[in-house]
């Protein structure tokens, strides 16, 4: 089972500062494509950040992370998680590369939506999950660490305006290779998560 990337994947938070092959980001983006979505629309955008620009995008985010904890909080419910979004800042700062995700067909959360837009906004996302769940099991295929990362949500409006994007931005895959090798965390079994009526 330990070969099969379902089963061996980790949400790794320590990364080497060793560079990852174009051709490698290349193959995961490939796997990103290949996913189902809505009427094939295929409604996603992969940015990816190194260097320099990882650092200028990130010193947004880090802006977005002080303006929630010392300013007016947008989302006030999750200031609780500031802690946890400053350790991902950290992540994303020792991976090589970070990779932004964006919803093409997506508009900013902090506006309102009807019921059709609701219903479509959840399909792309699904879509846009299945996608990210490929690169990050072709980065495992590969022998790469990737954490996925919603904690783009505390810095939304300062890294779209970075981006200059209406987009929506669902949110970032760091991306390098393993300094830590996590234990397995726990799951639900399942009888928990399903019932069979057959
Ligand atoms: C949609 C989503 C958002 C996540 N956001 C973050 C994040 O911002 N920071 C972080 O450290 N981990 C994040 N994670 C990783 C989860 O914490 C992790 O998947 C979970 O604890 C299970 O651990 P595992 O991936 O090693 O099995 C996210 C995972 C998902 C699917």
């Amino acid at each position: 089972m330990s070969n099969d990337p379902i089963y061996s994947r980790r949400s790794i938070r320590r990364f080497k500062s060793d560079p990852v092959a174009p051709e490698l980001i290349s193959e995961v983006l490939d796997a990103a494509r290949m996913a189902p979505s809505p009427k094939n629309s295929q409604p996603w955008k992969y940015l990816v950040f190194g260097g320099e620009h990882k650092t200028d995008m990130l010193s947004c985010m880090q802006e977005g992370i002080e303006r929630e904890e010392w300013g007016m909080p947008v989302l006030p419910r999750s200031v609780i998680g500031i802690p946890d979004a400053k350790n991902t800042l950290r992540v994303m700062q020792e991976a090589p590369i970070v990779i932004l995700v964006l919803n093409t067909n997506g508009k900013s959360p902090f506006l309102p939506l009807d019921h059709d837009d609701r219903i479509i906004e959840v399909c792309d996302t699904l879509a846009i999950g299945a996608s990210m769940q490929n690169l990050i099991l072709k980065a495992e295929e590969l022998g790469l660490g990737t954490l996925w990362i919603a904690n783009t949500f505390f810095a939304y409006e300062e890294l779209t305006d970075y981006l200059q994007t209406e987009a929506q931005l669902i949110g970032a895959i760091a991306l390098g290779y393993a300094n830590e090798a996590p234990m397995k965390r726990p799951r639900k079994e399942i009888s928990e998560i399903a019932e069979f009526r057959l």
